[in-house]
């Protein structure tokens, strides 16, 4: 009793006004995001370690989601057989044609909820889920059109979990809910939704809940991304179809962290997806290994060696990938001069800066006031290959921007799965230190 008194007491005065900030709002974050492929996976957004979220999916992120660890799918949605969708020019398959891609070729099981017509917002489409899910195998990969009502709608299942049955976790109350997705950039404060959270729970309806700060509010449109703070986004390898998507958003820049063909004097060229390959290969030979892209190599490590060739496409002859046009691959790895090149007929503004661990304090001394710049012009997405270095960058640059605390950045890189510590990363945790702490004063933006 004491010691909790104490504890408590020493938790109101180290963190005072800021404890709404200090609390734990994801229910785990412990590993980073993205299963077993976090460079197929960057954009599966984690709920709990066995729910992730998504908008509409391509055939090939069905099947990414199956060679990251996925076992099932749901769709929110049951989407009419003449109506595909279209995600800048890429084919978005139907509910029939996702269920066939799922089971047939990538063994996943597949269950869809309600018809387009049918309430999203409502007791009956919770149930629906909750009816479902015992007979699917986890972790679950569920999406909608945009990763919106599907979180609603899954955040709803797991309160009415909390709020009947007291052992039941992560427990999700109503404030949870608006804190959770209020930092996932997604707006359910309407009085719609309000009302239905309130049914759920049981508790009273949420007078002033958090709103995210997101901007523009239809980010959604490219939800793809991770919010960080207002105007500042991250994301992992982008492909050809979102240059469109991200202009019609409304974003301005792209910043690009990821290496080219050469960085500090070295060959750096990083790696690109492969369909039934596996992350982390290495991109060049080495004394033991062929190139990545070499066929030995490639038929080495294949994640699945008995699928059909049929699974990669129509008259494949090989049951791999063994290039990636659509994501800037050539015939070593990711080939960051295709990327600039399919930038130069967009209205966006493109910069390549990149960056890798041990690099970063050379790295914020050389670009640190051009990214603070670049954000100041409005919705910047920050990209590398799995989002990761481009969320220590954004949370600095948002933090630098927007005045934003030390504290603030940690548990914002906390949040998005990403943890800065001083055990886990020195370098940048020191650099969080000096630009948000030590040097205030004289900071990057004082200096513009
Ligand atoms: C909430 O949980 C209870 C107990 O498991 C169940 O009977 C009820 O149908 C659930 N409600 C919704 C909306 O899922």
């Amino acid at each position: 009793m004491e010691s909790s008194m104490y504890s408590i007491l020493l938790f109101i005065t180290l963190f005072g006004s800021s404890y709404l900030l200090s609390k734990q709002v994801f229910p785990d974050r412990s590993k980073p995001p993205g299963l077993n492929d976090r460079l197929k996976l960057w954009w599966a957004k984690e709920v709990t370690p066995d729910f992730h979220v998504a908008g509409r999916l391509s055939e090939r992120q069905i099947k990414y989601a199956s060679e990251g660890g996925f076992k099932s799918i749901i769709s929110l949605f049951k989407y009419a057989d003449n109506e595909p969708g279209d995600f800048g020019g890429d084919y978005l398959p139907t509910t029939k044609e996702s269920k066939e891609i799922a089971e047939r070729k990538c063994g996943m099981q597949f269950e869809a909820l309600l018809s387009p017509e049918e309430d999203w917002c409502s007791i009956d489409a919770v149930k629906r889920l909750a009816a479902v899910l015992p007979t699917l195998k986890k972790p679950i990969l569920l999406h909608c059109d945009r990763g919106y009502t599907i979180t609603f709608v899954l955040l709803m299942h797991l309160a009415n979990l909390t709020a009947t049955d007291s052992a039941f976790e992560p427990r999700i109350d109503s404030s949870r809910f608006y804190e959770i997705t209020a930092r996932m950039g997604l707006d359910f404060t309407m009085d719609f939704t309000k009302e239905v959270v309130a049914d759920i729970t049981g508790e009273p309806i949420v007078k002033n809940p958090p709103v995210t700060n997101a901007e523009p509010d239809y980010w959604l449109d490219y939800w793809l991304g991770h919010p960080v703070y207002k105007n500042w986004y991250t994301a992992g390898q982008i492909t050809r179809s979102h240059i469109e998507l991200l202009e019609f958003t409304g974003f301005k820049s792209v910043i690009n962290l990821r290496a080219g063909f050469q960085l500090e004097g070295k060959p750096s060229q990083e790696e690109v997806n492969l369909l039934n390959i596996p992350e982390k290969t290495g991109t060049y030979a080495t004394d033991d290994n062929e190139p990545r892209q070499h066929k030995n190599r490639l038929e080495a490590t294949r994640i699945d060696p008995i699928k059909p060739n049929s699974y990669v496409g129509p008259g494949s002859e090989t049951n791999y990938e063994s290039s990636n046009a659509d994501e800037f691959g050539d015939g070593v790895g990711y080939n960051v001069e295709t990327e600039k090149e399919a930038f130069t007929k967009s209205k966006l503004k493109y910069y390549h800066m990149p960056v890798s661990s041990g690099l970063y304090r050379k790295f914020f001394e050389n670009n640190l006031k051009t990214i603070v710049k670049v954000g100041s012009k409005g919705p910047v997405l920050v990209h590398c290959a799995r989002a990761t270095r481009a969320a220590y960058v954004a949370i600095l640059g948002a933090a630098i921007q927007h005045d934003l605390s030390f504290d603030w950045a940690l548990q914002r890189s906390q949040e998005l799965g990403f943890a800065v510590t001083p055990e886990k990363l020195p370098e940048v945790y020191q650099l969080y230190e000096e630009y948000l702490v030590k040097n205030k004063d004289r900071s990057a933006k004082e200096e513009l």
